[in-house]
């Protein structure tokens, strides 16, 4: 094999058209919000419900939900990227998404706004002018120590005397060696005059995968969010946080008190369209496509529509599966996969995925798990005539391996589903005969030529 780093050169492209990270707000990357942003056609429903947000003068909190692979990143990055550039009263907001963390306190919270935030800061004021400033060179200290030794803060900060430049904690004593978080919003508060002193109406901040903290368990969300409550209310500043599906039902609004200084509804959003994924993607091919030579679609237009089914939408999966199946190909392909071909790849890299994880009886019966999609313990233990108690065993392990998730109860029922990647499964017991008639029907080109 050819050890060149582009896998996508024979097709004519310099980069993944199917990467499935989200749109970056930068513009020197490959795919940037800019130019291969989509706008949704739900657009009415989600894109305006946080544009008003954004409106509000003051601040805000916000939560944006949906289902893995919907575009929620993307959605919040492009969002961020028109107030940043586009706005009348521009919002600022640090470049990266924040990841919260498992256990986090109010402080932890506080100290990556700091750290995100005056990194921004830095950026816009330029290295001198941000040295000069006492806030931010004390706040530097403050988050500086904290990153070196992992543990805390260290007694040796007091050597950088915080609490003078700012209103509210001048008048306190404070303790040798102790930064209390008061302190650490008094800096909040402070940066945010800074901000606004640079012109900007105020700052977006994007906690991105609350999703990975709540799946596992509600109640660590909710402590989070209480214990972050007061830190959330900082003028000039919006909120957004992006999680799954229901997190507003079931952490928010069972806590008046969060609840009460939440947006009233959180922004739900779809799956893009068939039309809009297939828009992403031609979108993507037009931008990578080597400049002045031929590319061609490394599938047909027929896989990516059959995929969008399969995976009900999620484009992140359909973009991962053409990788998958691209990466298959032996070096010499380079044409256009088609449909008929790319299902019988695509069920044979999946099944060998399920042999290599489960065996036996167990295997069996996760096949009729995929069969089905969607199932509770008693369904699965009829279809495959296993007690309970086997399912049950199974079950856990499944769940241990990432090869079902729990959905919702109902009465003493519990649903499973299985991963969107097995799905293809389910279609190859449902459609046996998953077979060629179905291509070549479009009269879609499957190439072009990057101007
Ligand atoms: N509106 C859109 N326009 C262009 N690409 C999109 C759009 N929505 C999602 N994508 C792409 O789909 C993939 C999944 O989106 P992402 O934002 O990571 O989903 P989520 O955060 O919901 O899991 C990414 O590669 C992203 O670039
Ligand atoms: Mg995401």
């Amino acid at each position: 094999m050819e050890l060149t780093q582009n896998l996508w050169e024979r097709y004519g492209f310099t980069h993944n058209p199917y990467d499935t990270k989200a749109l970056s707000l930068s513009k020197a990357a490959p795919l940037s919000v800019q130019e291969a942003y989509i706008p949704r056609a739900d657009s009415a429903a989600t894109a305006d419900l946080l544009t008003n947000f954004l409106r509000n003068p003051g601040g805000g909190r916000i939560v944006v939900e949906g289902d893995p692979g919907v575009g929620k990143t993307t959605f919040v990055n492009f969002h961020r990227q028109q107030w940043e550039t586009k706005a009348r009263h521009k919002l600022i907001s640090p470049p990266g998404e924040i990841s919260v963390r498992e256990g986090w306190s109010e402080r932890d919270f506080l100290l990556n706004l700091l750290a995100s935030l005056s990194a921004r800061l830095r950026l816009d004021l330029g290295e001198k002018a941000f040295e000069k400033n006492k806030l931010l060179s004390e706040i530097t200290a403050v988050v500086g120590v904290r990153s070196e030794d992992g543990s805390g803060l260290s007694g040796s900060l007091t050597l950088f005397g915080f609490g003078g430049g700012l209103g509210r904690t001048r008048s306190k004593s404070v303790k040798i060696g102790e930064i209390t978080n008061e302190h650490l919003r008094d800096y909040l508060h402070g940066l945010m005059e800074l901000v606004k002193k640079q012109g900007f109406a105020g700052v977006i901040f994007h906690f991105d995968n609350l999703e990975l903290l709540g799946r596992r368990d509600v109640g660590a969300l909710k402590t989070f969010f209480e214990a972050v409550r007061d830190a959330l209310q900082e003028s000039g500043v919006y909120f957004i946080f992006v999680a799954n599906t229901g997190m507003f039902q079931q952490v928010i609004v069972p806590l008046p008190r969060v609840r009460s200084i939440f947006f009233d509804t959180p922004v739900r959003l779809d799956p893009l369209s068939a039309l809009e994924a297939k828009a992403v993607i031609d979108r993507r091919y037009q931008l990578l496509a080597v400049p002045g030579k031929q590319w061609i679609k490394p599938v047909t237009d027929q896989v990516v529509e059959s995929l969008y089914h399969i995976f009900t939408g999620r484009i992140r999966y359909v973009m991962n599966a053409i990788t998958s199946l691209i990466s298959h190909l032996p070096d010499s392909y380079a044409r256009s996969l088609e449909l008929a071909q790319a299902t019988t790849i695509f069920q044979a890299i999946v099944l060998s995925e399920v042999k290599a994880l489960l065996h036996g009886t167990e295997e069996a019966v996760f096949l009729q798990a995929a069969a089905a999609g969607r199932f509770t313990n008693s369904e699965l233990g009829t279809r495959a005539q296993k007690s309970k108690q086997q399912i049950q065993k199974y079950l856990d392990n499944w769940l241990g391996l990432n090869l079902v998730s729990q959905k919702e109860r109902v009465g003493r029922n519990q649903f499973y589903e299985i991963d969107p990647r097995f799905a293809i499964l389910r279609e190859q017991q449902e459609h046996p005969q998953m077979s060629s008639e179905l291509t070549e029907t479009s009269s879609n080109p499957t190439s072009g030529t990057n101007p």
